[in-house]
């Protein structure tokens, strides 16, 4: 069965750019964001993992540990990551999981034969220090990934893991949350002195609270 959300996420022990990795060791009491790519020497992956090893700062300041995958081997990662370096402007700064053997792609179930039949999707996991899946994500091949999207999706779980809020669409830091609905308006007026407006009874925003 596909990892759902709430289920805890497989531990594996699998070789990488950094050396072997036990994933729960690895993780620690960090969250941390898993992804796929397809394959080394690709033009998007190429785009893609740059612009993440250029966020590497972003996703520290929240905790936050990145690392890649795909079902190439270690020596091609290392030669590819010149290539990074060169023509994205980072070196890459974080694990690439060399999966070969395909251990950690089918225990998350990154292939999906009907796409392709060998190489993984573009997939992400989300992972809390808890080692619990929060996010689940799966783009195709031609579709490179918005990496501020999921830090913006990071920023609203470790929000609202700390408040009763939700966050609305297209939110982003320091705009108005929602009130979830199974907080009273009395409750709201205690946890949230800022304030909130009603714009139906069960459609409630507040400034977001700092953090
Ligand atoms: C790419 O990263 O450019 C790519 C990889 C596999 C299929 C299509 C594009």
């Amino acid at each position: 069965m596909a990892i759902q959300l709430g289920d805890i996420a497989p531990d594996f022990t699998q070789e990488s750019t950094e050396g072997p990795i036990n994933f729960h060791d690895w993780i620690g009491d960090s969250w941390c964001v898993l992804f796929s790519h397809p394959a080394d020497y690709t033009p998007v992956c190429t785009t893609e993992l740059g612009a993440a090893a250029s966020l590497k700062g972003d996703f520290e300041k929240r905790h936050v540990k990145i690392i890649g995958l795909s079902v190439d081997p270690l020596s091609d990662h290392e030669a590819w990551s010149k290539d990074i370096e060169e023509t994205q402007g980072t070196a890459l700064n974080f694990p690439l999981l060399a999966d070969a053997d395909r251990r950690v792609s089918d225990l998350y179930g990154m292939i999906h034969p009907q796409a392709d039949n060998t190489l993984t999707v573009r997939s992400v996991f989300i992972i809390d220090p808890k080692k619990k899946i929060r996010l689940t994500l799966t783009y195709p091949a031609s579709t490179g990934r918005n990496f501020e999207e999921i830090m913006r999706v990071i920023d609203s779980l470790q929000l609202t893991d700390q408040h009763k809020l939700a966050t609305p669409v297209n939110w982003t830091q320091g705009q108005d949350c929602i009130i979830v609905p199974a907080v009273s308006n009395e409750e709201a007026e205690k946890l949230f002195p800022a304030g909130f407006t009603e714009i139906k009874p069960y459609l409630r925003t507040t400034p977001q609270p700092s953090h």
